[in-house]
């Protein structure tokens, strides 16, 4: 599947070390390396998860992973090469993402960022994603995240 006015398409298994490598370079820093090219095949190959990337397999721009569940999908990594930060990539991927969850008929989108990481927060913050907790030892014990989660209709009773 291709957007054709953004270039977002979904991840194969040709995209799967360019994504690892990524996720290690840009979200993994300073962490345990955990987001290795096996598991970016599953989760390419898992049925409840998307994987959209912006480029070409040798030559990523962007990629973000979501897993969708009955009521809420969970952002679970994305990254913008830093070369081709601040010019709507990220933005443009999320809502991609996020269309995805509306048409299942999720109620909300979480997804966490290190505590320090400004970028990741104002970024959320401009797609209406609101703080709702802090964690002291979220990334490996030893750096403290935050949980953030933005409605996208009404809870069911
Ligand atoms: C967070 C990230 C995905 C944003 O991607 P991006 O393509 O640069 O974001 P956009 O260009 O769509 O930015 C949209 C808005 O978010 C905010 N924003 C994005 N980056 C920001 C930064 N470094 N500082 C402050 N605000 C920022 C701004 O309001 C921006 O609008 P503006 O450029 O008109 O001011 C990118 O910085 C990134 O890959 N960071 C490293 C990985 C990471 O931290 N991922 C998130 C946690 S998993």
């Amino acid at each position: 599947m291709i957007a054709a006015d953004t270039g977002i398409r979904l991840a194969t298994v040709a995209d799967a070390a360019g994504i690892a490598a990524m996720s290690r370079q840009l979200i993994e820093h300073g962490l345990g390396w955990s987001w290795r090219e096996g598991r970016v095949r599953r989760a390419i190959a898992d049925r409840r998860t998307n994987v959209a990337v912006v480029g070409g397999p040798r030559s990523l721009a962007a990629f973000g992973i979501m897993s969708y569940g009955e009521r809420h999908a969970h952002l679970l990594l994305l990254a913008v090469r830093r070369e081709q930060q601040r010019r709507g990539i990220g933005s443009a991927l999320l809502l991609w993402l996020e269309q995805v969850a509306v048409l299942a008929g999720v109620e909300r989108v979480v997804v966490e960022a290190r505590l320090a990481n400004d970028a990741a927060r104002c970024f959320y913050s401009e797609h209406g994603y609101h703080e709702r907790a802090i964690e002291r030892g979220m990334y490996g014990g030893i750096e403290a995240g935050i949980a953030l989660e933005k409605w996208l209709r009404p809870a069911l009773a």
